[in-house]
């Protein structure tokens, strides 16, 4: 008897210009596009395995080791429903020798390596590790089917999943179709474009986060005056601005525009009613020390050397450059020593770990 069975696992990614707010709700589609960057090592990833058979008798899912619910209609039941439909249309009605897996229930087990829901995007590398697992699964890998054609499905999961189905500097173009099918994830360079690049992660709590992307951005989009102004005069031109950095490994102009987004991110959660607020005291902390850090360093002519951001949530994520990795550590740590207690971990990811520097 034949076992289908695949196992794969995906990276979180962590945006540097923000997706934050939805024009559909049901299909995930974003009031703007957004670039991030995966975070391509060991210690923040989901893993999924998928199986299929025919004496399963409902999709189940599993993750970290407890049942979650695939409710009716939900996002859960849409990628699994529509990456059924991609094995059925590209697979079986063109082979029909072909096993008719699309007609089988699935099992599905996920876990993750860091906390769930703690504003360290489980969703993104989840949904993308869910869909890649089940790409596996149905031989729905390339030549045949592209990761940007899988970003399709990961989006309706949880927008910021597209972008995990690639490594490196990854857009999510918005799209204009109303029915999604141009709002995807685009690679603009692999990691090995720019592999100095590293990311600290500092987790300032991992306990789970107080108001939810979702109903976050519903609340932005209905309230804030600020939004607007966001999405039509300032994101197309950062996206610009920030891929042609990218291109020209021009670290300067890439971490002035993401600690400038991630600001305006946090602004139009302000600008939202009630207010949203996702950065506390610890967090604003380690803006200032990022801050008067660059400033010395561009007084000393040797422009910026570390970028934050924050996605929903009250951790930072520095970027900076392999040879700067060393000093941000041992500034974070003198200023945040973890025996304080407002201080929980840094993470070292994206081409190296801490332990290696
Ligand atoms: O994909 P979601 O619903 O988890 O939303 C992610 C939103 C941010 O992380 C704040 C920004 C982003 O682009 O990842």
């Amino acid at each position: 008897m034949s076992v289908y069975q695949a196992t794969a696992s995906a990276p979180v990614n962590i945006a540097v210009i923000k997706y934050w707010g939805k024009r559909d709700t049901k299909l995930i589609l974003p009031t703007n596009s957004s670039l991030s960057v995966t975070l391509d090592q060991d210690h923040l990833r989901s893993t999924t395995t998928s199986r299929a058979d025919p004496a399963f008798t409902q999709d189940t899912l599993w993750l970290n080791g407890k049942i979650d619910e695939i409710k009716a209609g939900g996002r859960l039941e849409t990628c699994i429903r529509e990456m059924k439909r991609l094995r059925k249309e590209i697979i079986e009605d063109k082979d029909a020798s072909a096993p008719k897996l699309s007609e089988y229930k699935v099992h599905i087990a996920s876990y993750n390596n860091f906390p769930t829901a703690a504003g360290l995007a489980s969703s993104a590398s989840g949904f993308a590790a869910l869909v890649s697992s089940l790409a596996q699964l149905y031989s729905l890998v390339p030549p045949v089917v592209s990761p940007s054609t899988l970003s399709l499905i990961a989006r309706q999961g949880s927008g910021s999943a597209c972008r995990s189905l690639y490594g490196g500097f990854v857009a999510w173009e918005q799209g204009v179709r109303p029915d999604g099918s141009d709002s995807l994830a685009i690679e603009v360079a692999p990691q090995a474009h720019w592999p100095e690049m590293h990311a600290l992660i500092c987790v300032v709590s991992d306990t789970k986060k107080g108001t939810s992307s979702t109903s976050g951005m519903q609340r932005t989009v209905e309230t804030s005056t600020l939004l607007q102004h966001r999405i039509k005069e300032v994101v197309p031109a950062r996206m610009a601005a920030i891929t042609t950095a990218i291109q020209q490994r021009d670290f300067d102009t890439f971490a002035r525009i993401t600690m400038a987004d991630s600001n305006s991110f946090h602004a139009v959660c302000l600008d939202t009613e009630p207010p949203i607020f996702y950065l506390n005291d610890v967090s604003r902390a380690i803006i200032s020390v990022v801050v008067e850090y660059n400033r010395l360093s561009v007084e000393r002519g040797e422009g910026y050397k570390a970028a934050y951001t924050y996605d929903a949530g009250p951790n930072a994520v520095i970027y900076a450059l392999e040879k700067d990795i060393k000093e941000i550590i041992q500034l974070v740590l003198a200023y945040f020593p973890q025996t304080a207690g407002e201080f929980k971990d840094v993470l070292g990811v994206f081409g190296g770990s801490v332990q290696d520097v």
